[in-house]
């Protein structure tokens, strides 16, 4: 699944070079894909800050500063966040409330972070170590269109 998931965003992306277009196609087409989640989208390194881009799912947080809540630590340590269950994360940020795990990866070219791909899901432990590998993979070609 995530090799046919990696090839439609990599199909999406493929000459366009409008970070906001790319990022609001690859998070409908990961939403669509991918069972089970109900938020799939973008937040962007703005000035050290990560500010809220496009996205699938309910309205969101819009501003979260690096080392709070899942996002921001997955920007500040440049390392995936895979989290089992969210309400046991020290500073998760609440968007909705149905969200159970999270999973983010950070966004990472020539060395400089350009933001992290969010995807929540309303069930415990939704996202295994398969879907790290997928999620990663979808980070690196997202990362160089962003
Ligand atoms: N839960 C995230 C905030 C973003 S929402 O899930 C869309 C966090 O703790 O960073």
């Amino acid at each position: 699944m995530y090799r046919d998931l990696a090839s439609a965003v990599q199909g999406l992306v493929t000459g366009e070079l409008d970070a906001i277009a790319n990022m609001a196609n690859a998070a409908a087409v990961i939403y669509e894909t991918l069972p089970d989640v109900n938020w799939v989208g973008f937040y962007r390194n703005v000035g050290g800050e990560l500010v809220l881009g496009p996205f699938q799912g309910r309205p969101a947080c819009i501003r979260i500063p690096f080392g709070t809540g899942v996002c921001g630590v997955a920007a500040a340590k440049r390392q995936v966040q895979r989290v089992e269950d969210v309400h046991s994360f020290e500073s998760h940020i609440a968007c909705d409330a149905a969200s159970a795990s999270e999973i983010v990866v950070p966004l990472i070219r020539d060395g400089e972070l350009i933001g992290v791909l969010d995807i929540d899901s309303p069930k415990p432990a939704r996202f295994t170590e398969e879907d790290e590998a997928g999620c990663v993979k979808l980070g690196e070609i997202l990362s160089q269109v962003l």
